[in-house]
């Protein structure tokens, strides 16, 4: 022991408590919105008459409460916590942590009150007006120098590839908003984009992709890569396989944007390319999804009655499935079919609510009774009702767009022997109401099942106490 550098610090767990919390939160938040908003689709009266709760204005306030509020606190919660462990030391510059922490959360309450007003800069995932957006560069900059500080301030020599992921996510996202968020304001909350026509579209859909393949995929990779092994009480299954992973995934996911663009003004040969980094993509996500489920190697059996680890696999079988089904949409025959249709929403939804929404519970599973002192949750059983909730949720949801998806597509190309179209627009919308029901009813068991994980969280953290943990020494062979 006296070989080993002792240490009496402990680690920044006041943080990562807070942004745990605030994660569940807002996804009891965001996804009653989602519900909101799905059942005013089979039953457009819910509108009722009042602009700030119509459809266009909801729609974006449920995509940025699940993806920045919801996840965006998940992944700050979980790369802090990562970071000081994986690393062994405690967070860089704490009371820059502290104002990461309040500046999120600034941002959050400024999203909820400007995006149902009406304000809108009209880019899908990039709503926020201009002063927001520069509240947001600040508390992301602030963020980069707190993980990367943390990072030049360790005490062991290697970084832990989770740290890679978190670090890429950290950096892309910087230059994806900085770039597709450039605008010349026309008063407080009013812009227009620094960029016109096509390259505006095409800026745009460079950032929007690349939001799904850095904010909704790559952070969440990084969770999976720390907590499917500590969960599963084994190392992950290829180390080498999860630097290839990184590389490949990162090159490959910056070229695939023009898929959302075709058929537009953009030039063919973007789009073709656009089509073929897409298909390619679908080798590093698998290559991931392999490493994460083979981690498990010689401890199946502990599915079985661990619903946490539950959580975390079946969270990597939704991630192969939506990238598997993402390069296919992505070939321009099949797109002609799935753009504009709900297939696509079920798309998303089998990588929101199955990969990032399973990987988030499990990660916050693991790390809640951690960070007060408890063992295990409250609930065992609660955890395993909110695990079948939430699938059958998923299952009913996306089953239900995809059926409706490709009945709309067929539904609008069918042309009679004369050249006319079969059906008109409002048939499809007809058709489409059993499948808007039956998708309403999945997404409220989903949220119900994140009711559950609330009151199951709220329990756990009223019967422990805010823990200190020590920085444990560090072993010279790592050092
Ligand atoms: C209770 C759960 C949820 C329900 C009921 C729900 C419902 C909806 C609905 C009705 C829409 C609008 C679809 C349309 O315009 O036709 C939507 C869009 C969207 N939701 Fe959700 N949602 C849920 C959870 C989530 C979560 C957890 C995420 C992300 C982590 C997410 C991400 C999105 C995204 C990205 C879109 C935009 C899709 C697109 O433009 O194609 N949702 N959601
Ligand atoms: C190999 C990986 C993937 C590829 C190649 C891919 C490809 C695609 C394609 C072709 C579309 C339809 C574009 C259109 O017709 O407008 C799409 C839409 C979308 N995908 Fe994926 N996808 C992948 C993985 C994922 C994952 C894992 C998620 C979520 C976590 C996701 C979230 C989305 C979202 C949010 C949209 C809708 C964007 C919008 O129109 O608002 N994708 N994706």
């Amino acid at each position: 022991m006296d070989s080993l550098k002792t240490s009496a610090a402990h680690y920044n767990d006041t943080v990562v408590r807070q942004f745990s919390i605030m994660a569940v939160v807002w996804g009891v938040v965001g996804m009653l919105v989602g519900v909101f908003i799905a059942a005013q689709l089979a039953w457009p009266e819910l509108n009722f008459g009042i602009s700030w709760l119509s459809f266009g204005r909801l729609r974006p306030l449920h995509t940025n409460a699940v993806i920045f509020a919801f996840g965006g606190c998940a992944l700050f919660a979980t790369s802090y916590y990562v970071v000081q462990r994986t690393c062994q030391t405690t967070l860089f510059l704490p009371k820059l942590a502290a104002f990461t922490f309040w500046g999120w959360q600034l941002v959050i309450v400024a999203a909820a009150v400007s995006l149902p007003l009406g304000f809108t800069s009209g880019k899908e995932y990039a709503e926020l007006e201009w002063p927001i957006d520069i509240l947001i560069t600040l508390v992301w900059v602030s963020y980069a120098i707190v993980f990367f500080g943390t990072i030049g301030t360790r005490k062991v020599k290697h970084i832990y590839v989770a740290n890679w992921f978190f670090g890429a996510f950290i950096i892309a996202v910087a230059l994806l908003h900085l770039v597709n968020s450039a605008a010349v304001p026309a008063g407080l909350m009013k812009s227009y984009s620094a960029y016109a026509g096509v390259q505006d579209a095409m800026i745009q859909w460079w950032y929007g992709h690349n939001a799904v393949g850095f904010f909704l995929t790559a952070g969440f990779l990084g969770m999976m890569y720390y907590f499917i092994p500590k969960q599963a009480g084994r190392p992950v299954y290829s180390y080498r396989l999860s630097i290839v992973h990184f590389w490949a995934l990162i090159f490959t996911y910056m070229w695939a944007g023009p898929h959302h663009l075709h058929f537009t003004a953009l030039p063919n040969w973007t789009q073709s390319v656009g089509m073929v980094f897409s298909l390619i993509l679908l080798a590093p996500s698998w290559g991931g999804m392999i490493n994460g489920i083979m981690t498990l190697s010689g401890a199946w059996h502990k599915l079985r009655d661990d619903p946490v680890l539950r959580f975390l696999i079946v969270s990597l079988s939704f991630y192969g499935m939506s990238t598997f089904e993402g390069p296919m949409m992505s070939i321009k025959t099949v797109n002609a079919l799935s753009h504009y249709t709900d297939w696509t929403v079920g798309h998303v939804h089998s990588g929101a609510l199955g990969w990032v929404g399973l990987i988030t519970m499990g990660s916050l599973y693991y790390l809640i009774p951690r960070l007060f002192g408890k063992k295990e949750m409250h609930s065992k059983s609660a955890i395993e009702l909110h695990f079948w909730m939430a699938t059958i949720g998923i299952v009913l949801y996306i089953a239900a767009m995809w059926i409706a998806g490709v009945m709309q597509g067929l539904m609008w190309r069918a042309v009679n022997p004369d050249g006319t179209l079969t059906y008109t627009f409002v048939e499809s919308v007809k058709a489409t109401y059993p499948f808007y029901v039956i998708r309403t009813i999945g997404g409220l068991l989903y949220l119900v099942g994140m009711l559950i994980m609330a009151w199951n969280v709220l329990k756990t953290a009223a019967s422990g106490r805010a823990v200190k943990v020590a920085v444990p020494a560090v072993h010279p062979a790592h050092a």
